[in-house]
């Protein structure tokens, strides 16, 4: 008997796929995870911890969930552009006193959390501008952003260019650079703004600053795109928070896009709740901007997810579940700062040859120590102590138990490097 072999080739279509290695902050949350180390610490991921380092369900999310749960869960769909208690929740909530001027001129739409709502704005932006402009229409972000900035609109198709943003050297805020690369950028380019706590360097422009940067993206004709993941988490109170955003839209009458995520400040992060808000210069163009979300959402996914965003939606619409809210971000933000506080007295104590000035002028959920790669890996490797690569820690992940290990650890790295 014979037998006749074929040999077949498979071709497949995914042949020409690249490897893409793994995003750089989920995999270390996954490499601290099988850590078998008892004394591990967690500063990684931009994650809420109390100060047992456990995740924590606010009070006022709780009540909001309890009365959702007692009324009857619907799985029905949402509408296409969300919640419309949501998204005019979160529209009076950013613009708080400034709305009544503003709603006529805003088109808004739930999105899926930060990410989500970033890449509405870019996808927007994208549909409006006539072919042969998108090549020339660029996005700028600061050099250094939150690491998702870049990969998202270059995604969508964009020029992405970072500006600098940060002086490694004074370890402060180059706002030279930053007013130079406004000044310097084609009219009706986009610019991706931390409305505050920016990610990573906890450094935000202050209000003169900001008014300097305001002037200019207004004379310019400049887009901002406000990434606003942080209000009311950062300081404790939101209006302050919100200032900037307030500042352009409704003091400066400039058109921009806020991009909101429930993520930190409802500690949401899994429902993924967010809302994109564009402030357009009149009633029919906000319609019309409106309807271009509603046709962009439908083609992406449809429509967006329910549960967390009736959490928030319940939240903002009831004055005393607000209320509690507000006292759960005052509660937040304090136990940051607190930790933020320890963790420069300890480094005093255990690197005082250092200078940490740095860490106290910066402000929100994460600190930018300013530390080698060799440092970061050898804390990583030899102390369980999980930070990015570029020396960001999410302050949250120290508590009063762990503060003490992370301060004397970096001392003696550090120590040695000498
Ligand atoms: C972070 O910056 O750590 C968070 O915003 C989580 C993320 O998605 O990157």
């Amino acid at each position: 008997m014979s037998t006749t072999t074929t040999t077949t080739t498979t071709t497949s279509l995914f042949s020409s796929a690249p490897y893409i290695p793994p995003d750089a902050i989920f995999a270390l949350t996954a490499q601290y995870n099988v850590d078998p180390s008892p004394v591990k610490v967690n500063l990684g991921q931009g994650t809420y911890r109390d100060d047992n380092g456990q995740p924590w369900v606010l009070p006022s999310v709780r009540e909001a969930r309890k009365a959702i749960l007692e009324n009857g869960l619907y799985h029905e769909y949402l509408p296409i552009l969300g919640l419309k208690g949501l998204r005019d929740g979160v529209a009076k909530l950013i613009f708080g006193g400034g709305y009544d001027a503003l709603a006529q001129k805003l088109a808004t739409s739930q999105a899926v959390s930060g990410t989500g709502s970033l890449h509405l704005a870019g996808a927007l932006i994208k549909s409006v501008t006539p072919k042969h402009l998108l090549e020339k229409r660029k996005v700028y972000i600061p050099a250094p952003t939150w690491s998702n900035h870049h990969l998202l609109f270059s995604s969508l198709g964009f020029d992405v260019v970072p500006f600098t943003y940060y002086n490694a050297h004074t370890k402060s805020l180059d706002i030279d650079s930053y007013l130079s690369a406004l000044r310097s950028a084609e009219p009706a380019s986009v610019f991706i703004l931390h409305a505050c706590a920016h990610n990573p360097t906890g450094l935000d422009p202050t209000v003169e600053q900001w008014k300097e940067i305001g002037a200019i993206v207004k004379d310019r004709g400049l887009f901002p795109v406000f990434d606003a993941a942080y209000l009311g988490f950062n300081s404790g109170d939101y209006d302050a928070d919100a200032w900037a955003i307030r500042y352009f839209a409704a003091e400066l009458g400039i058109e921009c896009a806020v991009c909101a995520s429930f993520a930190k400040n409802m500690g949401l992060y899994g429902e993924r709740v967010g809302a994109v808000i564009i402030v357009t210069a009149d009633g029919t163009t906000a319609r019309n901007t409106q309807s271009v979300l509603e046709s962009l959402q439908r083609s992406e996914i449809s429509n967006p997810p329910a549960f967390g965003a009736r959490i928030a939606e319940t939240v903002l619409g009831d004055e005393r579940l607000k209320g509690l809210w507000f006292e759960d971000l005052r509660t937040m933000s304090g136990r940051i700062a607190e930790m933020r506080r320890a963790l420069v007295e300890g480094l005093g104590r255990y690197a005082p040859e250092h200078d940490w000035g740095h860490l106290v002028r910066q402000s929100g959920m994460f600190g930018f120590l300013g530390l080698s790669k060799e440092v970061v890996l050898a804390l990583r490797d030899e102390y369980h102590i999980y930070m990015a690569d570029n020396s960001r820690i999410s302050i949250a992940g120290l508590n009063t138990g762990n503060v003490e290990y992370v301060a004397r650890s970096i001392g003696e790295v550090l120590a040695r490097e000498q």
